[in-house]
């Protein structure tokens, strides 16, 4: 695991987009995990940068995103899919037919789930997982538990996460109660992953998904058993590790 603390957020942010340009510029037609939350939303803010000077094509690539609200229109502001057209979708030339996020409006869920799975399996594996890090561990909407399901799944949210992400919504009770996630079996499949995480609230978990013991409980921490993953902390979340 390749830990790498920055001072300044514009260095991180250069460092996480510098990492996925390059790896689209070497290999246009990459497979791209991509997360949402407050975190990636400045590192896509230098990939729209990239892409505008012509640095960077998104245009042969493919993604897939981490996870999806149930219940939510994909029209409505605090989706996922909302999120994406507004901080990367709508100014790269990604092409829309590789764009992939679960449906959370699917008639039946469980279908949904076989298909986005089908999607993954289709496209081989992604050769980068980008991910943030929930206050109690979670990486994409895996919450902690005594076990852990390894393909995309519906996941009930625990309170601390719809409360996080309370705040992309009108009101608290608007956040939904249930998701739609990738399993952690398909994280760990990513030939790389890119996990980023900010602030001084989530300095301790860093150091337990980082350094504690390998647990369901802490989903993140099985990213310890992962070949190879490169992390970017600033100062603040990376200070309590040891
Ligand atoms: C988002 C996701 C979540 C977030 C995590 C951190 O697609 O899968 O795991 O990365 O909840 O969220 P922020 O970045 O808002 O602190």
């Amino acid at each position: 695991m390749n830990i790498l603390t920055f001072r300044s957020q514009e260095e991180l942010n250069k460092a996480g987009a510098g990492i996925i340009t390059g790896l689209v510029q070497t290999n246009p037609r990459a497979v791209l995990g991509l997360a949402t939350g407050g975190t990636p939303v400045d590192i896509y803010e230098e990939l729209v940068e990239a892409h505008r000077q012509q640095l960077v094509s998104f245009a042969k690539a493919t993604t897939f995103n981490l996870d999806e609200y149930v219940g939510l229109d994909r029209n409505h502001p605090a989706s996922y899919y909302s999120f994406m057209q507004e901080h990367l979708f709508g100014y790269v030339n990604a092409a829309p037919e590789r764009c992939h996020i679960p449906d959370g409006m699917a008639s039946s869920l469980e279908e949904e789930c076989r298909r986005y799975d089908a999607l993954l399996e289709q496209a081989g594996q992604i050769d980068l997982q980008l991910l943030g890090l929930g206050h109690n561990g979670h990486i994409g909407f895996n919450e902690p538990d005594h076990a852990l399901r390894s393909g995309t799944h519906v996941v009930k949210l625990q309170e601390q996460t719809r409360e996080a992400n309370a705040r992309f919504f009108d009101k608290p009770e608007q956040v939904p109660t249930h998701a739609i996630t990738m399993g952690v079996g398909t994280i760990l499949k990513a030939k790389m992953i890119l996990l980023v995480v900010r602030g001084s609230d989530k300095a301790e978990i860093v150091a337990r998904a980082l350094q504690g013991p390998i647990t369901t409980e802490c989903p993140a921490s099985l990213l310890q058993t992962h070949p190879h993953v490169v992390v970017l902390l600033d100062s603040e979340a990376g200070g309590r590790l040891a």
